[in-house]
């Protein structure tokens, strides 16, 4: 049953159905105060102690109708927190009792999952803003919890703010009560069962516009317009994913738009995606994460990882989605170069992991691995190609379409393994198309695939037309770059390329040797590069210019790291900077100076990459 390296909960015991948190947020102390009452049952004999996880909060009672429990810690751990055990006195409880366990409760300045950000650090400059990021294991930091993915729960929610801030959730909002003269009461509901993980919650001073007829996006009022704007697409994504997948479940698709320090591109917290303001291009041509977040609607959301382990499960299926997404609304030439881009991502994480290295599975162990130490693209890209492969053997969409879709109906609302996955995979090919796609899954190399570490064991062969004129133009430049001459080279050489190709070319300048300065000063000249507003694209610049050593590139290197906080950008840019012969210490006084300014994950990341060893 269920395994999960990454709690201390007696999961195999008993089961969190329902939680209800009633919490008042204090910017003035920067905690949340309050309670949770967690609904559980039992899953065996004889039970007389629950065990929840915790990190970083104050437990004040727990009680259970109205009568205190005894509690005690267990010892405090690195990354998986402290185990909460919850004595039940003299009960023994049976399979499927019922019980409600009530905790007074606080988070504290340590608390992982929460960023408390000054008026400063918002675009407004005003109001003071806090959000939560609780994937992967940081739930446990927000609330005592059964913080694994293998329990899946409802939940219900009324928070408390000063006006005017107001507060928003992963779920759907049914109402708000004013509080006396300054507080505003928030009140949600998540009526379908999700892991912990996607407990997520945002307060600021926050306005909304509809973009369409089940979404509006939220942010700040000063960068409200924009954001409608740019995300205008969002309804024909999930359109499409419907068509491709199931009826969408959730109600309401939001979206917030954060403040920069957000450490990740989206995060696909149920009715409420929250994405980085680095999306915010002007052009609508990085909404690609968009459609990777409504994927998570099924993929992730709906059907869900049982543990950290088959996490490819969320990302691999997701990236797969996304791109069949794209591939209905912008042709599969379009799709299939996004492909390639992700095999240059996953070649380059590879790279830095070590092609030995085992967190470098699809499927990898994890006991005694802090999950956020193995974020890397490896389950998104070897997930993606490994679905990709498995469609191909068994003969096309024409009979992988209609499995993603009986997949999706098959584990909706439950948390699964790599072997359920593929035992469905067996069982519904075999018996819609016959014994001979059996036969074609079984010369799949899946140890290969699923256990050995580095690149997959099969290079997916993608359409190469868009990649083409980025290709070439990479070579001329390489050639320039020996040959020290650039007269032939102009801004109409890119005129017609879409950001993706732009970035594609950028992506193949950096597997040539690293350019001279001459090169970099004569790119710039005609490309422009170092201005650019697109982050993808400064990105892939800067990553250029720290290859080389061209040290006009840091004060740019110390704007883009200090103005965004997404761990995509500022993580190699920082490794990337303390790696060049002079620019070590600069990343060092930057990281350190603007601390605070980073998501407490990004900070213990960054601080893992350039300040240990
Ligand atoms: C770019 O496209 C325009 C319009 O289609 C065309 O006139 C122009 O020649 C193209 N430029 C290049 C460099 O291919
Ligand atoms: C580093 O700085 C020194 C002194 O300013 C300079 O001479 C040297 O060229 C720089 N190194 C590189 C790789 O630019
Ligand atoms: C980063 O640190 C510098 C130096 O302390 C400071 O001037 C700057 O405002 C900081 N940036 C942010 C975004 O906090
Ligand atoms: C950062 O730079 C220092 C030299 O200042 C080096 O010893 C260290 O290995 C670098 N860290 C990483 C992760 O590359
Ligand atoms: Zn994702």
């Amino acid at each position: 049953m269920a395994y999960d390296p990454s709690t201390s909960s007696n999961v195999k015991e008993v089961q969190t159905t329902h939680l209800e948190l009633n919490l008042k947020v204090d910017f003035e102390h920067k905690i949340l105060d309050g309670t949770v009452t967690l609904s559980l049952v039992a899953l065996a004999d004889n039970i007389n102690k629950v065990i929840l996880d915790t990190r970083n909060l104050e437990v004040k009672s727990v009680s259970q109708d109205g009568k205190e429990l005894k509690f005690n810690f267990g010892d405090k751990t690195d990354c998986f927190g402290t185990s909460l055990f919850i004595d039940l006195g003299d009960q023994h409880l049976t399979t499927g009792t019922k019980i409600d366990l009530k905790i007074a409760y606080n988070t504290t300045k340590q608390s992982t999952a929460v960023q408390w950000l000054e008026p400063s650090q918002t675009v407004g400059k005003k109001y003071p803003y806090l959000f939560t990021q609780c994937q992967a294991i940081h739930a446990r930091s927000l609330l005592p919890c059964q913080d694994s993915p293998c329990i899946k729960l409802t939940y219900s929610a009324n928070i408390q703010v000063s006006r005017p801030l107001r507060a928003l959730m992963s779920a759907i909002g049914i109402g708000e009560e004013d509080i006396g003269e300054d507080s505003k009461l928030y009140k949600f509901e998540q009526k379908v069962k999700i892991p912990s993980y996607l407990i997520a919650l945002a307060v600021g001073n926050l306005k909304g516009k509809e973009i369409g007829p089940r979404s509006t996006v939220w942010t700040e009022p000063e960068v409200l317009e924009d954001a409608a704007w740019e995300f205008e697409a969002t309804e024909k994504f999930i359109a499409t994913g419907e068509q491709l997948l199931t009826p969408y479940e959730w109600g309401k698709y939001d979206l917030l738009v954060l403040p920069a320090s957000f450490p990740y591109g989206g995060m696909e917290n149920p009715c409420l995606t929250f994405v980085t303001p680095t999306l915010l291009a002007k052009d609508r041509s990085l909404v690609d994460v968009v459609a990777h977040e409504i994927s998570h609607s099924w993929m992730g959301n709906l059907v869900t990882t049982a543990n950290w382990e088959h996490f490819w499960l969320n990302e691999g299926w997701t990236m797969f989605i996304e791109r069949k997404i794209m591939g209905r609304l912008h042709g599969e030439k379009q799709s299939e170069f996004d492909a390639i881009i992700g095999w240059r991502a996953l070649e380059e994480d590879i790279k830095l992991f070590g092609e030995d290295n085992p967190l470098t599975a699809l499927q990898p162990v994890l006991k005694d691995v802090d999950p956020d130490d193995c974020f890397s693209s490896v389950p998104y890209e070897k997930g993606f190609n490994f679905l990709y492969h498995i469609q191909k053997v068994v003969g096309g969409p024409e009979f992988f379409e209609p499995y993603m879709k009986a997949h999706v109906k098959e584990f909706a609302g439950k948390s699964i393994t790599t072997d359920e996955w593929k035992n469905f995979l067996y069982s519904f090919m075999e018996k819609n198309f016959g014994s001979e796609k059996k036969d074609a899954l079984d010369t799949i190399d899946w140890k290969g695939w699923l256990n050995s570490p580095g690149m997959p064991p099969v290079k997916n062969e993608f359409d190469q037309t868009l990649a083409k004129a980025c290709n070439e133009l990479a070579k001329r430049w390489n050639s320039a770059n020996s040959k020290g001459q650039f007269e032939e080279f102009s801004t109409s050489d890119i005129e017609n390329f879409t950001s993706e190709q732009k970035i594609v070319f950028l992506e193949r300048i950096l597997e040539y040797q690293p350019l001279s300065h001459p090169a970099i000063i004569a790119m710039d000249k005609v490309y422009k590069f170092s201005t650019v507003h697109n982050s993808e694209l400064r990105f892939r610049w800067q990553k250029i210019c720290l290859l080389a050593e061209y040290e006009p590139i840091f004060p740019h290197v110390v704007k883009f790291v200090t103005e965004q906080g997404r761990m995509k950008f500022v993580r190699p840019l920082y490794r990337l900077l303390n790696n060049t012969k002079n620019g070590s210490s600069l990343a060092k006084k930057t990281f350190i100076e603007n601390r605070s300014f980073y998501h407490p994950i990004a900070a213990a990341m960054i601080e893992k990459d350039i300040l240990k060893e």
